[in-house]
């Protein structure tokens, strides 16, 4: 089963990507995580994409759509995949029918997560993680069990993104409404959108998600 989590900035897309991983043996493509590894790695991809993100704006699609092809030939056949953050544009939608055609997949629902924006800024601004493992912490919804130890992995370090401040939020918002809504016609024309209340607890999330993917 191929899925894409659609959904602003904050919206919950990486939490339960992550989920659907542990539970369901599911696999996230997550365009962000990727870029930011390129990134670090100081990689031509990072290098192009640093300035793009650290403003809030969106990667050239050649660039996403590149390696999110290569992704999947690494993968191979049998795995079911969540796109988290891909596509975005509708380029990048036109793109991700063709990879998918290309290797005999095809997609099998799009989850939208249905968010109040106001509250979106409160789940980023206050978002961190596991400087060793990634595991996702916030400072109000879900803190490490004993202060400063992952409860994943133990390490005591965390780190925050450079992109998760208010005012380039903001800009991710206006992106997301410019850019990424508006192909979600294409997914509704193919009757194959499941909208799902993305503002109750994590866990409600992610039962909500269950049910309407028919997981057990
Ligand atoms: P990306 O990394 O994809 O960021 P994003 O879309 O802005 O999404 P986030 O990761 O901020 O949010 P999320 O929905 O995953 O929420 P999360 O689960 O973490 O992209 C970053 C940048 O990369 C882009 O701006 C762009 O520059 C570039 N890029 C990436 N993909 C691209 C593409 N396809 N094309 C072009 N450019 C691209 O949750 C947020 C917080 O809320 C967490 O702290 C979490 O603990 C908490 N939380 C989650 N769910 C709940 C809940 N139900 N209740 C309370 N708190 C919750």
């Amino acid at each position: 089963m191929d899925i894409i989590l659609l959904g602003p900035p904050g919206a919950g897309k990486g939490t339960q990507a992550s989920r659907l991983e542990d539970e369901h043996g599911m696999v996230q493509l997550s365009t962000g995580d990727m870029l930011r590894a390129a990134v670090k790695a100081g990689t031509e991809v990072g290098l192009k994409a640093k300035a793009l993100m650290d403003a809030g704006e969106l990667v050239p699609d050649e660039v996403v759509s590149g390696i999110i092809g290569d992704k999947l030939d690494d993968l191979g056949a049998g795995a079911s995949v969540i796109f988290d953050g891909y596509p975005r544009t509708a380029a990048q939608a036109v793109a991700l029918d063709e990879i998918l055609a290309n290797r005999d997949r095809a997609l099998d629902h799009v989850v939208e997560l249905e968010v109040d924006e106001d509250a979106l800024v409160e789940r980023i601004v206050g978002r961190f993680t596991c400087g060793n493992c990634g595991e996702g912490y916030h400072d109000t919804f879900k803190q490490p069990a004993k202060a400063d130890v992952c409860d994943a992995c133990g390490a005591s370090q965390f780190k925050r993104r450079p992109d998760d401040n208010e005012e380039t939020v903001r800009t991710r918002m206006k992106e997301y409404r410019a850019k990424t809504e508006p192909i979600l016609p294409i997914y509704e024309a193919r009757g194959i959108v499941k909208k799902v209340d993305g503002m109750g607890s994590m866990d409600d999330v992610s039962n909500a998600i269950e049910s309407a993917l028919s997981l057990d």
